[in-house]
């Protein structure tokens, strides 16, 4: 293999990924030939998910699409016909446990040589990564990016008959594709993508080159997808987008914004509608007041704010301030009252001083967060933060992490402790792993809640009177 034709492949390009067209998206049918959906029969395939519930759709969507081509699921992957990873470039941590994953799965492909090996995702979409794999992975025999997950069954395909490697990724978006086939993980919540893409460019941030621009599904594809969803049963939504309060704005000439959608998706019948993820700068008025007047719409919000000084959000291009911030999550807990809270934030930012930090630590005893996902910040290629001056030790950022979390945990504990003695409505997932009489769900304000109860209350809402308060769940009896 010493004459690989790099350029015969379709490689990711960041400085195209970058640019952002005018174009008005079309949208176009998926359809699948009568040979594609014959390939599989008798085969099987396992798909491996990594990074946020952007990528857990998405590999729903795979799944569709090997099961319209006639494979069935398998858990075990040595002898499963087609592995896909689908890998997530948020930080280098991530991609480094999924480096480690596709050397692992060498062993497989010389036990088995005709299994094909795919990589999918935000990783494939990075220019480094496809190097690294053409040269250093050649038991990857297809690599796509997050633009074509809808050409799967002519990437499988070539692989299978033609025992050529397929490297397609595409640096631009295109349409935006509807009619997708698709396999739900769940059976009673189910993800609703209402938009792709993200034009923020937040400063540290891989994903606006991973996803491309924004560009919003039309209101009348999501709400049939969410009608279709309430005949098959399903209790709850989760609309999904890197930012769902720039909702239609993308579309020209439209006023019909993620305020109006929500008021629209609470008249579909499903008892409960969630989203994420918002962006403080776009969240308005309109989106509160429909969180406020909409029944279904839970009392639930995750809004990043990611730091609390004004010099590090403005170097992260954040759009807002410290204030501002708290000014928009006071009118937020204005409108909707006893609203749950959380967000996420990044420490060790590029130049953060330890005064910078502190504010980030004020902010968090100000919001009163019930929760955070915290960071220290990753350097990723390709971003303009990667080129600024870092110069905090690596020790100072992992202490600031374990103060952080120490304040967030608290908030956790005083989230869950607000509901002692209260009622709370728990839509039920599943028994405990370690005893089947201890049922789990979440409540309204999506706090893990477990009680004990019969196996047929799975995938129902059950109200449950809280007795006890544990910082990461609470404890009740079905009443
Ligand atoms: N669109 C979503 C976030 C997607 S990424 C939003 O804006 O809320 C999820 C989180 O990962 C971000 O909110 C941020 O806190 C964190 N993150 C993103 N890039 C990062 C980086 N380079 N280093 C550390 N954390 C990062
Ligand atoms: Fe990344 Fe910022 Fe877009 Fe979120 S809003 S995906 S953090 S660029
Ligand atoms: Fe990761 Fe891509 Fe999501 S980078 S967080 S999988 S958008």
């Amino acid at each position: 293999m010493n004459n690989i034709d790099f350029d015969k492949y379709f490689k990711p390009d960041l400085t195209q990924a970058r640019k952002r067209s005018k174009k008005q998206v079309e949208e176009v049918q998926f359809h699948m030939s009568e040979q594609a959906a014959q390939i599989g029969h008798g085969k099987t395939y396992k798909i491996d998910t990594y990074g946020c519930q952007g990528n857990e759709a998405d590999s729903e969507t795979m799944a569709g699409i090997l099961e319209l081509m006639g494979f069935t699921k398998t858990e075990h992957e040595e002898n499963a016909d087609v592995i896909i990873i689908n890998t997530c470039a948020i930080r280098e941590n991530a991609e480094n446990r999924i480096w480690g994953e596709l050397g692992r799965m060498k062993n497989y492909k010389r036990q088995n040589p005709n299994l094909i090996l795919g990589l999918a995702g935000c990783m494939a979409q990075e220019e480094n990564v496809v190097e690294r794999v053409l040269k250093k992975y050649q038991h990857v025999d297809i690599v796509f990016g997050t633009h074509n997950i809808h050409k799967l069954q002519d990437y499988i395909q070539t692989a299978m008959f033609s025992k050529e490697r397929v490297i397609e990724v595409f640096s631009r978006e295109g349409e935006i594709v509807e009619n997708l086939p698709k396999v739900r993980q769940h059976r009673f919540k189910a993800w609703v993508n209402i938009m792709f893409g993200c034009d923020e460019f937040c400063t540290y941030c891989i994903v606006p080159y991973t996803r491309g621009k924004e560009r919003s599904r039309s209101k009348q594809e999501i709400l049939d997808e969410v009608k279709q969803l309430v005949d098959e049963g399903y209790q709850e939504v989760t609309l999904l987008g890197q930012n769902v309060n720039a909702y239609g704005k993308d579309v020209v000439g439209n006023d019909y914004t993620f305020g109006d959608l929500l008021r629209d998706l609470d008249q579909t019948g499903i008892n409960r509608i969630r989203f994420t993820t918002s962006h403080p700068h776009d969240l308005d008025q309109k989106t509160m007041e429909a969180m406020r007047d909409c029944k279904h719409v839970m009392p639930f919000f995750h809004l990043p704010v990611q730091s609390g000084s004004n010099q590090v959000l403005k170097k992260m291009n954040r759009h807002y301030t410290k204030d501002s911030y708290l000014k928009t999550l006071n009118e937020l807990k204005e409108t909707v009252p006893g609203i749950s809270v959380t967000t996420d934030i990044i420490v060790g930012f590029p130049g953060e001083t330890e005064e910078d930090f502190l504010e980030t630590m004020d902010l968090v005893d100000q919001a009163n967060f019930e929760g955070a996902f915290t960071f220290v910040f990753s350097k990723r290629e390709g971003t303009p933060a990667a080129k600024f001056e870092d110069n905090t030790p690596e020790e100072i950022k992992k202490q600031r992490l374990y103060l952080l979390n120490e304040k967030i945990n608290e908030g956790y504990l005083r989230g869950n402790q607000r509901f002692l003695g209260q009622t709370v409505k728990v839509l039920v997932d599943g028994v405990s792993k370690y005893d089947d009489t201890i049922l789990a769900g979440y409540s309204e304000h999506n706090k893990l809640v477990n009680f004990k109860g019969d196996m047929s209350l799975i995938g129902h809402i059950v109200d449950v009177k809280i007795t006890v308060a544990k910082t990461w769940f609470l404890l009740g009896e079905a009443v």
